[in-house]
């Protein structure tokens, strides 16, 4: 679409209508109520950039097992971004991609679910591309970290390609080489930093996530879990 609110909101209505088919994608060049994690707003410079939803329908997935959506999805980015620059490229928990530190791509998955299982999945990726310029410090682009300018539909056919790759991957039940792989990636594992927690900051050290996606972290002799809302980065 030549412009829409978000193409998670867009997608998630055409989950409702029984036709639509797994594998569906809804594109726009201007997204003008992007969405991000926690509630926050994607920004993205009209034509420059990647905005899409991708709809799965994971019904071999059990709910209990949906971080490991968080893991493909980020895993095919990563894997694309490997394909494409030298750059560091790392998975800053849970699902944000980084290269030389700073934010390249931000993921927001939504769900449809009955009883255990999902019905629908929406996958939102919005992909710095073409924009050289932010208003928000630590963010970047594939134009910034290479210094040349990209083809949008070429870049969203390689993103596809992986992504599908690391779904048949899941599919096929190979979630313990996914978990590995995306804890290779993983953001400043095994290295000790500052992080807030309840008004609290503390130093600690992550040393991997559990079985539901819960960031583990090891402090002061003993290992506490945190949930998406409950912990930040500080440095
Ligand atoms: C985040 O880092 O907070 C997640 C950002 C996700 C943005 C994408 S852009 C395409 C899709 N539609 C939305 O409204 N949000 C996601």
């Amino acid at each position: 679409m030549p412009e829409c609110h978000s193409t998670n909101t867009k997608a998630l209505e055409l989950c409702q209508q029984p036709n639509t088919p797994e594998g569906t994608l809804v594109i726009t060049n201007q997204q003008t109520s992007g969405r991000g994690q926690r509630g926050n707003t994607w920004e993205s410079r009209p034509g420059m950039n990647l905005t899409f939803s991708v709809i799965l329908k994971p019904v071999f997935l059990l709910v209990k097992d949906q971080f490991l959506l968080n893991v493909i999805t980020s895993l095919a980015v990563h894997d694309y971004l490997s394909e494409t620059c030298k750059a560091p490229i790392h998975i800053k928990w849970p699902n944000d991609i980084l290269v030389n530190e700073f934010k390249i791509c931000g993921i927001l998955i939504e769900n449809q679910l009955m009883g255990d299982r999902f019905t629908n999945v929406v996958v939102g990726i919005g992909f710095n591309v073409n924009q050289r310029e932010f208003s928000w410090g630590s963010a970047t682009s594939l134009a910034s970290v290479t210094n040349r300018t990209y083809d949008l539909q070429e870049v969203l056919e390689g993103l596809l390609s992986n992504l599908e790759a690391r779904y048949v991957q899941l599919r096929q039940g190979h979630a313990h080489i996914l978990k590995a792989d995306y804890l290779r990636h993983l953001y400043r594992i095994n290295e000790i930093h500052t992080f807030s927690a309840d008004h609290n900051q503390f130093e600690g050290k992550i040393i991997g996530v559990d079985e539901y996606g819960r960031l583990r972290i090891s402090t002061a002799g003993q290992e506490k879990i945190f949930g998406i809302k409950e912990i930040s980065f500080v440095n």
